[in-house]
């Protein structure tokens, strides 16, 4: 019997890469895991809407078109509804897969 266990949520390792697409205008850059969505596309010279950088001013909203993201705070800015709908913040929000999003501005 193998008796290794295995962890219930393996983190994405942090030297992970994944691609980031916005829409509608078609700029893509490349978010390490270790970085926010922001951060990654400051890096890379993509401007995203933002203020706080904390996820409380909502200056970033962005809906996620398609990919997974994870947080980097329990308690990002957005209603259980509002994350149903595929919003997410950029600012605290970090790639675990390919994504496109698209900045809505709801600040
Ligand atoms: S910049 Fe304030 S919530 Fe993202």
């Amino acid at each position: 019997m193998n008796m290794v266990a295995e962890p219930h949520h393996a983190p994405v390792e942090d030297s992970a890469e994944f691609t980031v697409r916005m829409v509608p205008h078609g700029a893509t850059f490349t978010a390490p895991a270790s970085l926010s969505l922001l951060e990654a596309a400051l890096l890379e010279g993509v401007a995203l809407p933002s203020s706080c950088r904390n996820g409380t001013c909502r200056t970033c909203v962005s809906r996620l078109h398609t990919g997974t993201i994870r947080y980097r705070i329990e308690w990002p800015g957005l209603s259980p509804d509002e994350k149903e709908e595929g919003l997410i913040l950029p600012c605290v929000a970090c790639a675990t897969s390919d994504v496109v999003i698209e900045p809505v501005g709801l600040g």
